[in-house]
């Protein structure tokens, strides 16, 4: 009995039993993870503080209520056992300036592949195209994947198509809402934005040195905390069902499919990234309007290519291919 209690596993035992509605003494815990009754105890009571709720029989033990919403022993407790890749390492923020930067500075000190970077909240939170991204605290979901894959930098595009397929199939489950993909990379219920991605990566003209993949989703944002510039625009889990959900759940089903997506790609290319995205897309068939550097195009969004690029048919039948920008879905 060396009495240091790693707070993960005791919360997986704690989870287990209580997916069964059992009560554990804590004697039994005790048993179980090598320590000492009265460090058990300690824990517990350390957790509570943490956001954990337990119930207590004097003669039965200690059975777990509730987690907190979003903490750094929560989603590791959920994770790790699982992880692969993506989700080996957590750094828990309760605030950041922005996940992305913190998690290219960390990738360029070395930090290891799969490490996640997420915070409770972001105070310059960044979107596409230098746009500002909200990110409040308690309410919504800010994370950053460190990834290494050993490509090309024109490959880059294939790591935010993955990441908008994990993502939408992830929510899709977890919340039932019908989550589809915008091109490239915004996630939509119902033609307004719940979610979005912003893939930075550091490379030469060969390779990929490392690549940081940021995914922004809002998960609890009221209608009421909507700028009023995205409020015909933006939506969240919380304006679409009415459900006050916890994060941290939500942040590991999301963390998992990535994982398995991730590992797909590098074990069989693009295929079924390209395949899965085409299947979840609610641009390909419809009427578009891109804004170019210096023109505006409209027509059909036919397909994308093996490179992640729209191809937009116009009128008289040319097929323009367009790598960059925001489209509009006209019908
Ligand atoms: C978009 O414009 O659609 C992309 C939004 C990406 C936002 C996420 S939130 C986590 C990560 N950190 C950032 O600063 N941005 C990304």
């Amino acid at each position: 009995m060396n009495g240091k209690i790693n707070d993960e596993a005791l919360i997986r035992l704690f989870r287990e039993s209580g997916e069964r509605r059992e009560f554990l003494s804590g004697e039994e815990v005790a048993r179980e993870l090598g320590v000492t009754r009265a460090a058990v105890w300690k824990r517990i009571r350390a957790l509570r503080k943490g956001g954990y709720v337990f119930e207590t029989s004097a003669a039965q033990g200690y059975r777990l209520i509730a987690g907190p919403d979003l903490s750094e022993i929560e989603l590791r407790s959920l994770l790790q056992e699982s992880a692969t890749v993506v989700g080996r390492e957590i750094l828990f923020y309760d605030s950041l300036g922005s996940t992305n930067t913190v998690a290219l500075e960390l990738a360029g000190a070395g930090a290891s592949e799969g490490a996640v970077v997420i915070a409770d909240s972001q105070s310059s939170g960044r979107g596409r195209r230098g746009r500002a991204w909200l990110s409040p605290p308690g309410t919504n979901l800010s994370l950053s994947v460190i990834l290494r894959p050993d490509l090309s930098p024109r490959e880059a595009a294939m790591l935010t198509l993955l990441a908008a397929v994990a993502a939408a199939s992830a929510l899709q489950r977890t919340t039932a809402l019908p989550v589809s993909i915008k091109w490239p990379n915004d996630l939509m219920v119902r033609g307004k934005k719940l979610g979005g991605i912003l893939t930075e990566i550091r490379a030469d003209m060969d390779r990929i040195f490392h690549a940081v993949v940021g995914i922004g989703i809002n998960i609890n944002l009221g209608s009421d905390d909507l700028p009023a510039d995205l409020k015909g625009t933006a939506t969240s889990s919380l304006i679409e069902t009415g459900i006050f959900r916890q994060r941290a759940p939500l942040a590991a089903e999301l963390l998992k499919e990535l994982d398995l997506w991730y590992a797909l790609y590098l074990a069989q290319g693009r295929g079924p990234v390209l395949t899965a995205w085409r299947r979840m897309s609610d641009t390909l068939g419809r009427t578009v309007r891109a804004v170019l550097n210096d023109e505006a195009l409209t027509g059909v969004a036919d397909d994308i290519d093996d490179e992640g690029m729209l191809l937009i048919r116009e009128e008289n039948g040319t097929v323009r291919r367009v790598s960059a920008g925001d489209i509009t879905i006209l019908r």
